[in-house]
């Protein structure tokens, strides 16, 4: 069974594969010690991760995107919901970038990530239902057309954030989707922004002369 030349620390095997033999040694101690440590070390992790109140590395994340946003937010200051505001944030890449994620968060589920509307309407097409012009968007926004399913964000975003979501919403219509039909009436262009500051002395109604 044993070899002449084992001590009983190197024990052979009685086995081999294609004459490749084994020693039976046990394995090193810092190894073994290190094997026990994972094994204490996981009873506080899983308490402390799963079953307790630690954060998950997905809540950590979460928690640095909402501040990273507000952060990005806050540079804009108060914004009003005027025409001039919405048409200008339209082209602020960053605003927009920003608020990707919102629409992405609160809208998607209705209007699709794209805009391009699921029970909510196509936002990217000319044809509206609410809206005849930029400021509609944020109106409803505001007040929401609650007994047609679609909520108000008062609540969920403040005014400055509800003036850029109106500008996001805007800037779709830049890139027409096929999605949903046509819901209501094709409705003129937004306003450029020279359109609007030619217009300053007029009675805002702005869109003609271009
Ligand atoms: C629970 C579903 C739902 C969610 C969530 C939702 N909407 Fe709507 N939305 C609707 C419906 C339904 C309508 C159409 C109301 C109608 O028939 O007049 C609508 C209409 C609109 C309109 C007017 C479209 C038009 O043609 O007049 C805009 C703009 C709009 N939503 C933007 C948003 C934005 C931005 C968000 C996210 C903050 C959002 N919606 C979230 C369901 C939703």
């Amino acid at each position: 069974m044993s070899d002449q030349n084992t001590t009983n620390h190197d024990e052979l095997l009685d086995h081999d594969f294609d004459g490749i033999r084994e020693y039976d040694n046990p394995l090193p101690g810092w190894w073994v010690w290190l094997f026990i440590g994972t094994i204490i070390f996981c009873v506080p992790y899983v308490m402390w991760y799963h079953l307790g109140k630690g954060d998950s590395i997905h809540e950590a994340y979460d928690a640095d995107l909402v501040a990273y946003q507000e952060a990005l937010i806050a540079q804009f200051g108060d914004l009003t919901g005027d025409e001039a505001t919405i048409i200008e944030k339209m082209n602020d890449a960053g605003a927009m970038a920003a608020m990707a994620g919102s629409f992405k968060a609160k809208c998607a589920r209705c209007h699709k990530a794209d805009g391009s509307g699921i029970v909510g309407p196509n936002l990217t097409d000319e044809y509206w239902l609410n809206v005849k012009n930029v400021e509609d968007i944020y109106t409803i926004l505001t007040e929401g057309l609650v007994s047609k399913g679609m909520p108000a964000w008062s609540n969920e975003f403040t005014d400055t954030q509800r003036v850029l979501l109106s500008s996001y919403v805007a800037k779709m219509r830049e890139t027409p989707l096929a999605g949903k039909e046509p819901q209501g009436e094709a409705i003129a262009p937004w306003p450029t922004l020279e359109e609007l500051s030619a217009d300053d002395t007029g009675t805002g109604d702005a869109g003609e002369g271009s």
